[in-house]
């Protein structure tokens, strides 16, 4: 069975904001750091591509998401770098929280800290979690993030606590990768699976480190079209038409594929804020940004940010169209 996720099917309304290509806007990435405890070799950085120490405060990143809100936002995606590095992580999540239209609140993190960090996460009102986790075992996994075997069994920790004080649904980001992870995928969905966890399986993407990892790329559609057949249930989402497969013995598994896929750009709903303070139409390109940080700095208005979120919302424009 095929449903469309009713949930996330309501934001194409009429009168609603759109970008140029009828695209509702109602998702925001915001990366609240760019530091960063493990060193994966094939990190995209959000598609940033320099290191900025300028890091937007817990007023500015409250004022950015009221004004978003104006525009349709109601989804809030915290990232980093590590955003649990940040010591105002809980105040930042409170401050969102307490912005009426905001629906949803979720977090990507490593799970390095997490343990000890997800019930005040939870008090705070975050809603759920995905954690980057692209290996079971931990020797591949100090490989990969380049740090040692310890933040392996860390990071399990963080998963269980994690489930255990109610951040779910709760999703692992397994990117795949050629020769490296790809034949742990069964393990990995059957970790996910017991665990009552959501398989995302991730594409490489070829931005920043993943450019000089992209002979490990593989193209996710055969690996798609085999758990097809293993499902009872899809659910195609509104974001980015991503699927979600329901398998028969229980267990979930999303996919996200960007590479050249017109219908994932199509069906973008998502507008990106770096961490030093701009806003990013599109993960995969670095010469349409907008800084928003410099003339709230420098006293602008509320209309004036408007203006600034409006410009960057018209510069969005699909990576990749169809032909
Ligand atoms: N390609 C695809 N996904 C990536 N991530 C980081 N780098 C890449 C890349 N090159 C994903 C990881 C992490 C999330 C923040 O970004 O899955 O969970």
């Amino acid at each position: 069975m095929v449903v469309v996720d009713k949930n996330e099917s309501t934001s194409r309304k009429i009168g609603c904001y759109t970008d140029r290509y009828n695209r509702p806007i109602d998702n925001l990435r915001i990366s609240i750091t760019n530091r960063c405890n493990l060193n994966c070799i094939y990190c995209h950085r959000e598609g940033v591509n320099k290191n900025s120490s300028n890091e937007m405060t817990v007023q500015e990143i409250t004022r950015i998401v009221n004004v978003s809100t104006y525009f349709g936002i109601k989804y809030i995606k915290i990232t980093g770098g590590e955003p649990l590095i940040r010591k105002d992580i809980f105040e930042i999540i409170k401050k969102i929280r307490e912005i009426p239209q905001i629906e949803n609140i979720s977090l990507v993190t490593n799970g390095t800290l997490l343990e000890k960090m997800a019930l005040d996460l939870k008090k705070a009102g975050l809603d759920r979690i995905n954690i980057s986790l692209d290996t079971l075992d931990p020797c591949k996994f100090s490989n990969i993030t380049q740090m040692s075997e310890e933040n392996h069994k860390k990071i399990l920790s963080g998963v269980i606590k994690a489930i255990e004080v109610g951040l779910t649904p709760l999703k692992i980001n397994m990117v795949m990768l050629k020769d490296i992870n790809v034949e742990e995928f069964e393990t990995m969905y059957e970790f996910t699976r017991d665990h009552n966890c959501i398989l995302q399986c991730i594409e490489l993407v070829p931005l920043e480190n993943g450019k000089d990892q992209f002979d490990k790329h593989i193209d996710l559609k055969e690996f798609e079209k085999n758990i097809k057949k293993r499902a009872n249930k899809i659910i195609i989402r509104r974001l980015q038409k991503r699927r979600k497969y329901f398998l028969r013995d229980g267990g979930i598994i999303e996919f996200v594929s960007p590479f050249h896929n017109s219908e994932f750009c199509a069906n973008c709903t998502k507008i990106r804020l770096t961490s030093d303070g701009k806003l990013k139409p599109c993960l995969l390109r670095d010469d349409n940004l907008i800084d928003i940080i410099t003339p709230i700095r420098m006293g602008a208005s509320d209309i004036k940010i408007k203006e600034l979120f409006k410009e960057a919302i018209n510069l969005r424009e699909p990576f990749y169209k169809e032909k």
